[in-house]
């Protein structure tokens, strides 16, 4: 396997960054194109407006920031403001970046009609030119780093903070419930597997970075579905069209225990890392 030498013998000789770019070649784990996020732009606002996980997740995000000598935050991956909006309560400026236009718009809009003038919204991509994206005194990236290269974004976030960076990444391997997976069946091994959190760990070591974990569980998002066709439509988005028999079984799954099923399965595990910047 690539970046995995078979007489290695220590960890530094391990290229943790080409592993990860290995597996998502290897797995098809295929990001997400701003197309795909335009449209659950709405939807997700109104999600994270509404949804019970909403105040748990931000609340134990924004909780485990170090905002001491912070004036300036860089969202990156901002969505509809999520995060963007509380912190522009806490800060002096905020620059929320997204690649998704309509997320870009629903973040403004609440932030207007929030009263918060002080949150710059920027059109552009973790794989794009960063040239002009300001250097904050914080970094984060909140559920955002599903991409062919995390070395290279991850560069790009320490090279645009001053003090600290964080960002959240899925713990677990799967953002479906194993339980789900398992009911699905012989769809399981088209469910892509996110790289596993400790090729992230390796990665940023190699980087001299001396991250700090801790994790995050907030419920999952097939949790407080409306009905079976809610609950497929969202499952879909994780898994990809699901055929007739993968259906009939989950709607076995689903009408044997409708309250089970509303729970969405397992809570979603993410890892909280953050790093001081300077301090390297
Ligand atoms: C799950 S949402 C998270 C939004 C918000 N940070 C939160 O935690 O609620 C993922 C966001 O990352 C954005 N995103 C995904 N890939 C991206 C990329 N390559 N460049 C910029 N934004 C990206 C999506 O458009 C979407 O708004």
């Amino acid at each position: 396997m690539p970046g995995m030498p078979s007489d290695a013998q220590s960890l530094d000789e391990i290229d943790f960054a080409a592993l990860y770019r290995e597996h998502m070649r290897r797995h098809r784990l295929v990001p997400k194109p701003a197309s795909a996020w335009d449209s659950r732009a709405a939807d997700y606002a109104r999600s994270q407006g509404a949804r019970g996980d909403r105040s748990s997740y931000v609340d134990d995000f924004l909780g485990r920031l170090d905002l001491n000598g912070v004036n300036s935050v860089l969202d990156i991956g901002c969505g509809p403001g999520t995060l963007a909006l509380p912190l522009a309560q806490r800060v002096a400026e905020v620059t929320a970046l997204d690649h998704s236009p309509r997320m870009l718009e629903a973040l403004q809009s609440q932030a207007a009609a929030a009263g918060l003038d002080n949150i710059r919204a920027l059109h552009r991509a973790w794989e794009d030119d960063w040239d002009d994206v300001p250097v904050c005194d914080v970094a984060i990236a909140s559920r955002s780093t599903t991409v062919d290269d995390l070395e290279a974004a991850l560069h790009k976030m320490a090279r645009h903070t001053r003090l600290r960076a964080y960002f959240s990444y899925p713990a677990d391997g799967f953002f479906v419930a194993r339980e789900i997976l398992d009911v699905l069946g012989a769809q399981h091994g088209s469910v892509p597997e996110v790289p596993d959190l400790l090729l992230v760990l390796g990665m940023l070591r190699r980087m001299g970075v001396h991250a700090r974990l801790d994790y995050i569980l907030t419920p999952s998002r097939l949790a407080h579905s409306t009905g079976f066709d809610d609950f497929v439509q969202r499952l879909a988005w994780s898994t990809g069209p699901l055929d007739d028999a993968a259906k009939n079984r989950l709607r076995s799954w689903y009408d044997a225990n409708p309250e089970r099923a509303q729970g969405g399965g397992a809570p979603m595990r993410w890892a909280f890392i953050g790093w001081d910047v300077a301090a390297h």
